[in-house]
């Protein structure tokens, strides 16, 4: 059953048929989807939910399909962990971990919003995909386009992890490594997408592919037994999931699902923040050079950095950046307190919520959930120097005595 009823601009509220497009043709703005909420409120309730697949999929009257998906079924549902040592040592109550480094099949939460894309490229007739990356993405969209049977063109930073441009490569896409930062692989790809008239996930297929971020505000309410915590802190590159989160939790709110809306808070590397900035200051994004081994979320001119911004301030959160120590220290601290690596992303995200809560911003009392986006496998380089590996033995009992 669908309930997407077409597209409308997030500024003006002009009205758009489900079609290839992203910006408003009246004002210039992004699109996102518009749902029948009458229809939706009156065939689902949240207590038949259990009884669905585990997967991104049981929330599909909140999705834009116009079809029940045929592709990148099994999406979705990572586990979400408690984690009481982690937050002992942080200062908070209660501590939970998202865990979409475990996200099937590319370890990253861009696995959500690929499914959701990929699925309506499906139902628009495209046969070829893409996107511009940071390397998460190249990863999903590679993946999922593989197995859908698509072909895809793949545009990255030619400088990126060597787990990020294998596991991307292993997927054989056309993969377009360019000497640039992702502004400028970003501006190459939407000429490209226009001139062979490709779907790019996260440019013209974006009011599609963003809607996916929700799903792990749906989840992790969810997988809480429908309460929902006082705090969520989110890594942002483009800004899309922190904005999405806010989105997920009001449209659940909107239905009487839940009471209210967690306070979001914003992560970013000090090396690239322009929507932390834009949050504390209150003013429009204004774009920087990145400068951080936080690779994933290194967006100098986020699309949707000012709408993340906003959700944040409404929400009633606030923002934090983290230095590129501070974020292997979040690495390693969350290894060691939790048996979960996460990647350059999830560093920020442990650093950025243990400097929120000595500021004061994330308190005793609070209730958090850690969005952990990445894998750590994928972005070795920014920890290996960092860890200990002890020397090799000859395989003798008496090499053990003296290590005991
Ligand atoms: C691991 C990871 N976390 C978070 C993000 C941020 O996503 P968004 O662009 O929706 O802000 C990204 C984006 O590439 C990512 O790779
Ligand atoms: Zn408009």
């Amino acid at each position: 059953m669908t309930f997407v009823t077409g597209l409308q601009c997030r500024r003006c509220n002009a009205r758009y048929p489900i079609s290839l497009t992203h910006r408003c043709s009246a004002c210039g703005a992004p699109l996102e989807p518009h749902y029948d909420w009458d229809g939706i409120a009156a065939s689902v309730d949240r207590d038949s939910l259990h009884t669905r697949e585990r997967n991104i999929w049981r929330y599909t009257e909140f999705l834009p399909l116009e079809h029940a998906p045929t592709v990148s079924g099994d999406v979705g549902w990572t586990p979400l962990v408690e984690a009481p040592k982690l937050a002992k040592t942080i200062g908070v109550r209660k501590l939970w971990l998202k865990c979409d480094g475990y996200s099937y099949p590319s370890l990253s939460f861009k696995d959500r919003v690929v499914a959701v894309s990929i699925n309506k490229a499906i139902e628009l007739g495209i046969t070829t995909v893409g996107c511009p990356s940071t390397g998460n993405l190249a990863n999903a969209v590679a993946a999922h386009a593989s197995a859908a049977g698509l072909d895809s063109w793949i545009f990255v930073p030619d400088d990126i992890e060597v787990g990020k441009t294998i596991g991307t490569a292993v997927y054989n896409p056309h993969m377009v490594r360019v000497k640039g930062n992702y502004d400028q692989i970003n501006k190459l790809t939407a000429e490209a997408s226009e001139r062979f008239g490709w779907g790019i996930v996260n440019i013209n297929l974006r009011p599609y592919y963003a809607e996916g971020s929700k799903t792990m505000a749906f989840e992790m309410t969810e997988q809480l037994g429908w309460r929902v915590p006082d705090a969520v802190v989110s890594p942002m590159a483009g800004g899309s999931l922190a904005s999405k989160l806010k989105q997920g939790f009001d449209q659940f709110r909107r239905l009487g699902w839940i009471d209210n809306c967690p306070r979001i808070y914003g992560a970013q590397a000090t090396g690239c923040s322009p929507i932390v900035t834009a949050a504390l200051t209150e003013r429009e994004v204004i774009p920087v050079k990145p400068k951080t081994i936080a690779r994933s979320i290194a967006i100098g001119n986020p699309v949707d950095g000012n709408q993340a911004a906003e959700a944040i301030r409404a929400s009633g959160g606030t923002a934090a950046s983290v230095s590129d120590e501070e974020l292997v220290e979040g690495i390693k601290l969350l290894a060691t307190l939790t048996g979960v690596f996460t990647e350059t992303a999830g560093g920020v995200t442990v650093a950025a919520a243990a400097r929120l809560a000595e500021q004061g911003h994330l308190g005793r009392d609070d209730e958090v959930v850690l969005c952990l986006t990445g894998n750590g496998m994928k972005t070795i380089e920014a920890v290996e120097k960092e860890i200990l590996v002890s020397t090799a033995i000859e395989p003798y009992l008496s090499n053990i005595e003296p290590l005991i």
